[in-house]
């Protein structure tokens, strides 16, 4: 498939996806999503890569959805586009390897929400973040009522979704809605810093704590530990011999 959109740099086991639509500071169109549906199949197949990165072309990371495409939808049709969006991220986070959002700048509606789907958030100081559906009589639509809260907390959420307030990135990581926050210049050589130590680790053992971090938390406590403790059963075999060994003998593992 040829990506009119997504532009994908693969190097040193990193994917560095890029929204590179910024006459229109990269609103999410149909397109998008069957571009970014397709990466993530290639991505997911191609097992030498070990971390995917996902960042905005110009002064936005995303500003939303594109709302020259929404306004003639039906309502079923923007029930449709609500669900294409939802699936799409929540293959993000059905992903085996760690996806990490860059955040350059604006990161609104949808493009909160497509950050929200990846399991992290670096922001460069000049990003903004809000969920401003409300300016425009809607409702965000690709999970952001539901992930927002859950990542930072019901009242966080409710005054974010409820004012459409953008809010700055130190606001932004005081709620926890991104990990840290760099200078602009600084945001692509840190997050590919941090995507390096990441891909230096067990292969098999960044996968596993993923899935088990992110089933546990949609299941009970317990049901979470008794998956915790079969997947640290399997990773002796798996890895966990050659780092336990390397660490006794005072060397790197060679995974
Ligand atoms: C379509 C958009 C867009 C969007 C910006 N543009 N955001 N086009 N959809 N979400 C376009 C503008 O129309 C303009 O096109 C160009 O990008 C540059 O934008 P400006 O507004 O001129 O830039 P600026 O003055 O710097 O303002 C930046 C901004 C503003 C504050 C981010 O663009 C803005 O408020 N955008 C909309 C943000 C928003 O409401 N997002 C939520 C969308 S709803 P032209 O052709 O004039 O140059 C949503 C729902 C998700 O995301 C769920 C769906 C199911």
């Amino acid at each position: 498939m040829n990506y009119n959109i997504l532009k994908i740099d693969i190097a040193d086991k990193i994917a560095v996806v890029t929204i590179d639509r910024p006459e229109a500071l990269n609103a999410l169109n149909s397109e998008f999503f069957k571009e970014m549906d397709d990466i993530i199949a290639n991505i997911s197949a191609d097992k030498d890569v070990r971390v995917m990165i996902i960042t905005g072309m110009g002064k936005a990371f995303v500003a939303g959805a594109d709302i020259a495409e929404m306004i003639d939808m039906t309502p079923e049709q923007g029930t449709s586009f609500s669900k294409l969006g939802q699936n799409v991220f929540r293959s993000l986070e059905k992903m085996e390897i760690p996806v990490i959002a860059a955040i350059n700048g604006f990161a609104l509606g949808g493009g909160l929400e497509l950050a929200m789907g990846c399991d992290f958030r670096i922001a460069s100081s000049k990003a903004k973040f809000g969920q401003p559906e409300v300016n425009l009589g809607m409702i965000p639509g690709y999970a952001g009522t539901q992930r927002l809260s859950r990542l930072v907390g019901l009242a966080d959420a409710l005054y974010m979704l409820t004012t459409g307030e953008m809010i700055g990135a130190q606001d932004a990581l005081r709620i926890g809605l991104v990990q840290k926050v760099v200078e602009p210049e600084q945001l692509m050589d840190e997050i590919k810093k941090i995507a390096g130590t990441i891909a230096s680790k067990g292969p098999t053992a960044v996968r596993k704590v993923k899935y088990v971090t992110r089933k546990g938390i949609l299941s009970t406590f317990d049901e979470g530990c008794d998956l915790e403790s079969e997947y640290f059963g399997s990773q002796f075999k798996a890895e966990g011999e050659v780092g336990m060994r390397a660490f006794l003998e005072k060397r790197k593992p060679d995974w």
